[in-house]
């Protein structure tokens, strides 16, 4: 049975290509109890002699303002992997590394990598104990239940991680079969936090902040890690600690998605070549916006802003609008998008 003195804490779960240090730090600014970086191949950077791409070593950027922060690795070599752990650890940036077994990428599971170690454990286990053995940081897993319903390893690969002395395991009540769609199955999880002694942390499909308290109930776990919910509610880490205490979380008006779009903007602009990050800011107004009246056209000419300033221009112009026509609370009738639901 999982130790259940502390109180349980909510992370934001690794999310390639979205929780690169700007968006990592958005949430931390809310209140994430910990975060990790997007998957770092072990591949590229076990062997790398040379120069690392900028690419690359976006992955690998800390900022001041983060909090717990595990960086992830993803590989099926268990010497490289225990390479890149130990250069991780030197890199003295990171409070912790992990180890991806979740993935479900046919490129990445075609290769061996990622969930595809659920289907052979012994590996996997090799694996975990390179790592382990390269680590100065405390290691922990991250895992699906199994590669589909006939073959259900998280039990027993918890249970080695337990008996290697890793710190967390987080578990996401889906098989790989599912990939990220269909029911996660919080009984399972439940069942393997009550199994072992080591924290574990449950994942998949919260929507909001409440159901995020159920989920954690549900699951008994000892925290619970929040993905695609936090890209359209970054604040959903205040909502759940409004709740725990017994308030009503705020509203989220226009004002603040302005704000935290602006606050992204320019945190990516320091780590990402200008045009880049702001381009790719559309995705994160697609997930923000959409709710607030007139956000289609602001989507729209968003598509043709390429630097900090038009950026910013426009954010501003139309929050403007918006407060001219006394017009910044949500209109739930305006339905966000869905599309991030399956990925
Ligand atoms: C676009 C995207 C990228 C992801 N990248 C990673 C990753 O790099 N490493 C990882 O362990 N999980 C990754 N995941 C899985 C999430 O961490 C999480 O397990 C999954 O989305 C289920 O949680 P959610 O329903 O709260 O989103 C990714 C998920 C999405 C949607």
């Amino acid at each position: 049975m999982s130790p259940r003195a502390d109180a349980p804490r909510f992370v934001l779960a690794p999310m390639d290509g979205m929780t690169r240090a700007s968006f990592r730090a958005v949430c931390f600014g809310y209140g994430a109890d910990g975060a990790t970086t997007e998957m770092i191949q072990s591949l590229a950077y076990g062997r790398a002699k040379r120069r690392l791409s900028e690419t690359f070593l976006e992955t690998l950027i800390r900022f001041p303002e983060e909090g717990d922060l595990a960086a992830q690795l993803i590989g099926s070599s268990p010497a490289m992997m225990g390479e890149s752990a130990r250069k991780l650890c030197d890199l003295g940036r990171f409070d912790a590394i992990e180890i991806n077994m979740g993935c479900p990428a046919r490129k990445v599971v075609g290769s061996g990598n990622g969930a595809a170690l659920l289907r052979t454990p012994e590996k996997a286990v090799e694996i975990m104990r390179a790592v382990r053995e390269r680590s100065r940081l405390p290691v922990r897993l991250k895992l699906r239940l199994g590669w589909d319903e006939d073959s259900i390893t998280a039990p027993e690969l918890t249970r080695a991680a337990e008996e290697m002395g890793f710190e967390r395991v987080t578990v996401h009540g889906r098989t790989r079969a599912q990939r990220y769609a269909g029911a996660v199955d919080a009984d399972a999880i439940r069942g393997i936090a009550e199994s072992v002694r080591i924290p574990v942390y449950a994942n998949g499909g919260v929507t909001c902040a409440r159901d995020a308290l159920t989920f954690l109930e549900a699951t008994r776990a000892n925290g619970v890690a929040i993905g695609r919910a936090a890209l359209k509610q970054p604040w959903i880490f205040e909502d759940i600690r409004r709740l725990r205490m017994g308030e009503t979380p705020r509203e989220h008006d226009a004002a603040e998605r302005v704000d935290v779009l602006l606050r992204l903007a320019r945190l990516s602009c320091l780590h990402r070549p200008e045009r880049v990050a702001v381009c790719e800011m559309r995705k994160f107004a697609s997930w923000l916006l959409p709710g607030l009246t007139g956000a289609e056209g602001a989507l729209e000419r968003l598509n043709r802003a390429f630097t900090l300033e038009d950026f910013t221009r426009l954010m501003e112009g139309y929050l403007d609008a918006l407060l001219r026509s006394n017009d910044v609370r949500i209109h739930p009738e305006l339905k966000p998008r869905t599309d991030l639901d399956t990925v």
